[in-house]
């Protein structure tokens, strides 16, 4: 009988083989597949409920239930005509980092458990930098993903513009409401970090957007002076470099000299847009990076990582660690040197860390910053060509410009009188049932869109174009 826990080395490389047999398989004919099965809750409960087994499987059984539920009726985000919320399509040399990964189970708290894991996560981070423009003394941090980045930024921002500790005081001592202000398209992990450290959502003001959708500076300076009137404590911007719904990147210049002005935080949530900043064409959008005081990047969304690598990065590292350093006596680090005395709980909410470094330095180290600032390219020119088609044609609008790589139109047909909403509501729902293209949606200026992101580096421009005809035949179906 072979040991479960203890696998010996053969049954090891028999089943690690029979997995990597499927999952090459499944990257050769992913195409093929429906993005999305459509199936109920009870389906799959139906199929995979049983008692608490007493007794271990053989691994034959268990890599057959992945394959026909699991598998079978997983919505399949690395499609190329997947193109729902902001998510990664992951990559073939990651699902081997995660692997490696997790056999050495590298628990990255500081530098004393984790000497490698911690030097990678430097090295990485480090890179991100180079890659966004952003300075080379800032510090930074891979974290569970964009909103838990969010959260961390927004802690050090509060504690760096408090008038007291309130780490240690708490916030009524602040004695006043500290506003954070951030543009009404700006992603929820914002308010929600607002509420979870005792900001208060109601301090939260969503500030006016422009024709494209962008914070317009003039009324953000508006807020800020109503609240200053008002007696408030107005601490923080967040600008958005890619909001969720639309792509929309805020004016950093505009929104960098108002937070100046009244001795703001700036923070720049680029947990979606931040890589387009290796796409030639949309460099020019970072041109004042450097000035924002921390910035959210999301590996796992534009930098084609699997789920579960966001990053946070301090332009002043001495302001995250005012805002979670702590010093209990069994995690003191007894008899090394600065660098070795290095501690990433000093930088954010986590002690206990995946070795989350390992599939951002693989994927960047094999395949190579050109091949992937090409591919980010290619994505901002698919989402352009659809606008294009969609402009041509008679039965389609956009509903807001094309921002990065986000798309959102609807289907429009000539005479038609009904309600439009209601319509595309429909057609959504049929377009991600018949499974050749997922879409999601939105809301822009209180109009349903159909909604896609380009993330994926196997979409193509014939894909964007079946896209419509998708729509079309769903449409056929709602009228
Ligand atoms: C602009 C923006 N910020 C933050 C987030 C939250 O990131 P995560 O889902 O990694 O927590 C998202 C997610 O889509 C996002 O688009």
């Amino acid at each position: 009988m072979t040991d479960k826990l203890a696998i010996p080395a053969d049954e090891f490389r028999r089943i690690a083989g029979q997995a990597v047999d499927f999952l090459a398989a499944y990257y050769e004919t992913l195409e093929e597949r429906a993005v999305l099965v459509p199936t109920t809750s009870q389906e799959i409960r139906r199929k995979i409920d049983e008692r608490l087994p007493p007794q271990g499987a053989d691994f034959d059984e268990l890599l057959r239930t992945f394959r026909d539920v699991i598998c079978e009726y997983a919505r399949h985000n690395a499609h190329p005509r997947f193109f729902g919320y902001v998510s990664s399509p992951g990559t073939a040399i990651t699902a081997i980092g995660s692997m490696l990964a997790a056999a050495l189970n590298i628990n990255a708290t500081c530098w004393r458990s984790a000497p490698t894991g911690t030097d990678v996560e430097h090295l990485t981070i480090d890179w991100l930098k180079q890659m966004l423009g952003y300075p080379a003394e800032a510090a930074g941090l891979l974290t569970s993903g964009g909103s838990m980045a969010n959260f961390a930024a927004l802690a050090a921002a509060r504690s760096r513009k408090a008038p007291v500790n309130v780490v240690r005081e708490g916030m009524a001592a602040a004695g006043r409401r500290m506003c954070l202000y951030v543009s009404e398209e700006g992603h929820f992990s914002i308010a929600k970090a607002a509420g979870m450290l005792g900001i208060g959502e109601a301090n939260v003001r969503f500030v006016k957007t422009d024709d494209q959708l962008r914070m317009d500076a003039d009324d953000l300076s508006r807020l800020i002076e109503a609240d200053l009137a008002a007696g408030h404590l107005p601490f923080c911007v967040v600008a958005s470099a890619g909001t969720t719904a639309t792509g929309a990147f805020d004016p950093l210049g505009a929104l960098a000299d108002v937070a100046r002005r009244h001795d703001l935080w700036l923070h720049v949530d680029a947990a979606y847009g931040g890589f387009a900043a290796l796409a030639p064409s949309a460099w020019h959008l970072f041109e004042r990076i450097a000035e924002a005081d921390s910035v959210t990047l999301d590996p796992h969304k534009w930098l084609y990582l699997p789920v579960g690598c966001g990053c946070v990065l301090y332009k002043d590292p001495a302001a995250a660690r005012a805002a979670f350093l702590h010093g209990a006596e069994y995690a003191r680090v007894i008899g090394l040197e600065r660098d070795e005395a290095f501690a990433f709980w000093d930088y954010g909410p986590e002690l206990t860390r995946p070795f989350r470094a390992l599939d951002l330095w693989l994927l960047i180290k094999y395949a190579g910053v050109e091949r992937l600032s090409r591919a980010i390219e290619e994505n901002i020119a698919c989402a352009e060509y659809f606008q294009g088609l969609v402009n041509v044609s008679d039965d389609f609008e956009m509903l807001a410009p094309v921002g990065l790589s986000v798309f959102c139109f609807r289907y429009k047909p000539e005479n038609f009188t009904g309600d439009l909403d209601l319509l595309n509501e429909r057609v959504l729902v049929e377009v991600q049932h018949a499974g050749s293209t997922y879409l999601s949606n939105a809301k822009v200026r209180g109009r349903f869109a159909l909604r896609g992101c380009v993330l994926n580096y196997r979409t193509t421009k014939s894909d964007m174009e079946r896209v419509l005809e998708d729509v079309r035949k769903a449409a056929a179906v709602c009228i």
